[in-house]
């Protein structure tokens, strides 16, 4: 996180203090760092250099316009798995050859929204869904490019609910099933296969699970070529994991280098779709102590940002570092506390007996490494309005989203006419 990092013992954001965008946005928002989004971009670029590989970077991570204009900036394309999110990266620029959609469920609607705009390919997860791909081909007299996407059963040794590539989990195509089907692809109107796609979970720590899943992806590769059929591309899918608390995740050089002994040699062209990688140490959730709650068995630091702003330690258990805005002298006692959220759930937690520097009511603190699957997950529950996204690109910053407005999100709803009538 070294974008984020204190100058003058107070948090910035590059070289933009948080506390001031506090000040001008309010708590809770989300900030973003340009800097660190563009240093990982570069990094994973070096590391396939030389290989013919396209970043698609995995929409659902964060997609606000303008992380996907920055990611566009780089060179990315897009992972989509919905029509909403095709638009998004379209308005972005981000170029419809180098745009993949993904996901168990593609609706006809999004199937002909994906050939309409002419996407590099659809990776298709299922065989109901390869006819109807077809089916829309025909219709819009297109030929669609599609990938199967395989289920490698492997174990991705993540959380379960973020695993998707064991056969009790619902995506891709189960292995077994994958040669068969990638023929009759090939023989079926409309639809031409350019090759295969894995994806077996996120928050990868260990190298295994990915060698394990590209060594049966390879080998398939092979016994398809064998039987005369072309694979010219392969979607090696994202998962890779990030430092949030202690993690050792593999080095982007290990990853590659992986690539380069087992795919590579098989010379089709490469996808990746990073999402976590790229944005997760990207971004923080700032947050106002509301107050200080000394419970018989616990110390419970209440918080303006609750679950529905940041899902993933209520959904996942997942452990993100807190910060306080401004930097605790170095003397100062941690003492475990419990941060938790004004939203009425028990599970509504950022952290269970943290060992915390001192804080006080009106204290501010970054919730870290919440670029990733943070803003994109967020609700209204409890009637409470989606917070800002601010971006922050050296000393200048943007406003991407503004805080929602209660009245506007109340205005999107009305009563039927005869409860109207009830009431005169
Ligand atoms: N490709 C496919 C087909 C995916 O399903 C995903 C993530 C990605 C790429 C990007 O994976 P990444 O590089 O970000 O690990 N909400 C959860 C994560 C859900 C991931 C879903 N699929 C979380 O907050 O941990």
């Amino acid at each position: 996180m070294s974008d984020f990092a204190y100058v003058n013992a107070r948090l910035h954001a590059e070289g933009v203090a948080l506390e001031d965008l506090a000040t001008e946005v309010g708590t809770p928002f989300y900030c973003y760092s340009t800097a660190a989004m563009e240093s990982r971009c570069e990094a994973f670029a070096r590391a396939f250099d030389g290989l013919p590989a396209t970043v698609c970077y995995s929409v659902k991570a964060n997609s606000n316009l303008a992380v996907l204009r920055e990611m566009a900036r780089h060179g990315a394309g897009a992972d989509v798995v919905s029509g909403g999110e095709l638009a998004r990266a379209l308005k972005a620029g981000m170029a419809p050859d180098k745009i993949v959609f993904s996901g168990v469920g593609k609706t006809a609607g999004e199937i002909d929204a994906a050939l309409e705009a002419g996407i590099a390919q659809i990776n298709v997860e299922s065989e109901s869904e390869l006819v109807m791909v077809g089916e829309r081909a025909r219709a819009h007299g297109v030929d669609a490019a599609v990938a199967l996407r395989v289920n490698p059963d492997v174990d991705a040794d993540t959380h379960e609910k973020i695993s998707t590539g064991k056969v009790e989990d619902k995506f891709g195509i189960d292995l077994p099933h994958a040669a068969d089907l990638y023929a009759r692809t090939a023989a079926m109107e409309g639809v031409t296969p350019v090759g295969l796609a894995v994806h077996i979970g996120s928050q990868l720590t260990r190298l295994d699970p990915f060698r394990e899943a590209f060594s049966r992806i390879a080998a398939l590769v092979h016994d398809l070529r064998e039987s005369g059929l072309e694979v010219r591309r392969l979607d090696l899918g994202g998962g890779l994991g990030i430092v949030y608390d202690g993690e050792t995740p593999p080095h982007i050089a290990d990853y590659a280098a992986l690539v380069r002994e087992v795919i590579a040699p098989l010379g089709c062209e490469l996808l990746f779709e990073p999402g976590r990688w790229l944005v997760g140490n990207a971004g923080v959730l700032v947050t106002r102590v509301i107050r200080i709650k000394e419970g018989l068995s616990r110390r419970f630091v209440v918080v303006d940002a609750g679950m529905n702003d940041l899902l993933r330690p209520a959904l996942y258990d997942a452990r993100h570092r807190i910060l306080p805005l401004n930097e605790t002298a170095p003397d100062a006692e941690e003492s475990p506390a419990d941060v938790v959220g004004p939203v009425c759930e028990s599970g509504d937690s950022f952290a269970v007996a943290r060992p915390l520097p001192p804080l006080a009511e009106g204290d501010l603190v970054a919730i870290c490494s919440a670029g990733a699957y943070g803003a994109v997950m967020a609700s209204t529950y409890n009637s409470r309005a989606l917070v800002p996204e601010v971006m922050v690109r050296g000393k200048v910053h943007a406003v991407v989203r503004p805080r929602q407005d209660i009245d506007a999100l109340l205005g999107l709803e009305s009563v039927p006419g005869w409860q109207e009538a009830d009431t005169d």
